[in-house]
C-alpha cells in the first residue's frame, strides 16, 4: 500500500495517476477504465495464469513460433541484434527463445529488458544470468507506454523486442504514436519485432478472453478490487459479470464489467459516488486483432518497413520485423 491508499484515503488522489484514470474513466458518460489498470501484483500474477489457460493461445503460439523460427528471425535480423532491447519485458520469459537463438548466432549478446515492474526485471536478470551466461543482461525500470527517454546501446545497431501482442491493447492512434516515438529513439537500419495476434474465427477468439476456469474474469474484477484497496472504493465485485465479445467493425475483443443490479458504489480518496443501472457496464479492455495488411500499414505509419513475417501452421499469430527507415 502507498500514502494515498492508507486510511482516510486523500482526496488528493485524485491527482494520482490511479485516481485521475479512476475518476476520469468512472464519471464518463460511457465508464471505462484503462487496461494497464489490471496489473497491480495480484492482477499480474492472473496475467501469468492466463498465459497458460488452454483457452487463450497467444504466448504458447508465439512462443511456437519461436521455437520454430528463432534462427530465420535472428538471420533476418542481421547485424541489428549486436543489442537487444524489450519493451515491456517483464520476467522476459518469453524471451528465452530468442536470446538462445541470438547467442547462436552471435555468441555474446547484450540485452536491456525494460519494464516498469523492478521485481520482474530482477527475476529476468538473475535467470538469465544462470542459463545464459554469454548474455549481459542491463534491466531498465521505466514505464515506456509515458515516455522512451533515451533508449541504451546507440553505440551498436538494435534490434528492439515488442512482442506479446502488447501493442494490440492500444487505440490504432495510440499504437502508431507508440512506433513513432520509438522510431525516433532509434538509427536508421535498427530492426523491430513486433508480435500481433491475427484476426481468427469469433469463437476462438472470445473463448480465448472467457475462459472456462473463470481466470479472466477474475483478472477482469481485479480492477475492482484495486480500487478498493487504493482508493478506498466499495466495489463488491461479484455484483459486477465479466464480458468478452468481438467487435467485428472496430477488430478488437472488448471487455467489459456488467452490474448486476442497480447499485452506487463510493470512492473515498476521490470523494466520489458513482451510480450504475442495471446492466450498465464499465469497458475495461480493448485487445485489438489484426490482419498482416493492418500490421504493415501500422509499422509503415511508425516509420518503419517491414521487411519478414513468421506465423504458425493456423496463422493465428504473426511475428514481424521491420526496419528504421
Ligand atoms: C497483455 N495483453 C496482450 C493481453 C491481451 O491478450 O490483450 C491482456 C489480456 N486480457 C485478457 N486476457 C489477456
Amino acid at each position: 500500500m502507498n500514502a494515498v491508499s492508507s486510511f482516510p484515503y486523500l482526496p488528493t488522489a485524485s491527482t494520482t495517476p490511479l485516481g485521475m484514470e479512476v475518476l476520469r474513466g468512472l464519471t464518463a458518460r460511457t465508464k471505462r477504465l484503462s487496461p494497464w489498470l489490471f496489473y497491480d501484483e495480484r492482477g499480474s500474477v492472473l496475467f501469468e495464469a492466463i498465459t497458460e489457460l488452454p483457452e487463450y493461445y497467444l504466448t504458447r503460439t508465439e512462443r511456437e513460433i519461436f521455437a520454430e523460427h528463432g534462427d530465420a528471425i535472428l538471420g533476418a535480423a542481421g547485424d541489428s541484434a549486436q543489442a537487444i532491447l524489450e519493451l515491456g519485458a517483464g520476467t522476459a520469459a518469453k524471451t528465452d527463445l530468442l536470446l538462445a537463438a541470438a547467442v547462436r548466432h552471435r555468441g555474446e549478446v547484450a540485452y536491456y529488458p525494460i519494464d516498469i515492474a523492478s521485481s520482474a526485471l530482477d527475476q529476468a536478470r538473475s535467470r538469465i544470468a544462470r542459463e545464459m551466461p554469454q548474455v549481459s543482461v542491463q534491466p531498465i525500470v521505466s514505464d515506456y507506454t509515458r515516455s522512451l527517454g533515451e533508449l541504451p546501446g546507440s553505440e551498436r545497431s538494435r534490434l528492439v523486442l515488442y512482442i506479446g501482442s502488447s501493442i494490440g491493447n492500444f487505440e490504432p492512434q495510440a499504437a502508431a504514436a507508440l512506433l513513432r516515438r520509438l522510431r525516433r529513439q532509434l538509427a536508421a537500419g535498427d530492426r523491430l519485432l513486433l508480435g500481433v495476434d491475427h484476426v481468427k474465427d469469433r469463437t476462438t477468439l472470445v473463448r480465448a478472453y472467457n475462459d472456462g476456469a473463470g481466470v479472466t474474469a477474475e483478472f477482469n474484477r481485479n480492477v475492482l478490487s484495486r480500487i478498493n484497496a487504493e482508493l478506498g472504493g466499495s466495489f463488491r465485485p461479484r455484483l459486477f459479470r465479466h464480458r468478452a465479445v468481438w467487435n467485428d467493425r472496430e477488430s478488437r475483443i472488448e471487455m467489459h464489467l456488467e452490474s448486476l443490479v442497480a447499485q452506487e458504489v463510493t470512492i473515498a480518496a476521490l470523494d466520489l459516488t458513482v451510480r450504475f443501472r442495471r446492466g450498465e457496464s464499465i469497458h475495461t479492455e480493448n485487445s485489438y486483432k489484426f490482419t498482416a495488411e493492418a500490421v504493415k500499414a501500422l509499422l509503415a505509419r511508425g516509420g518503419f518497413a517491414p521487411r519478414q513475417h513468421w506465423t504458425d501452421a493456423r496463422s493465428w499469430f504473426g511475428v514481424y520485423l521491420a526496419e528504421a527507415v
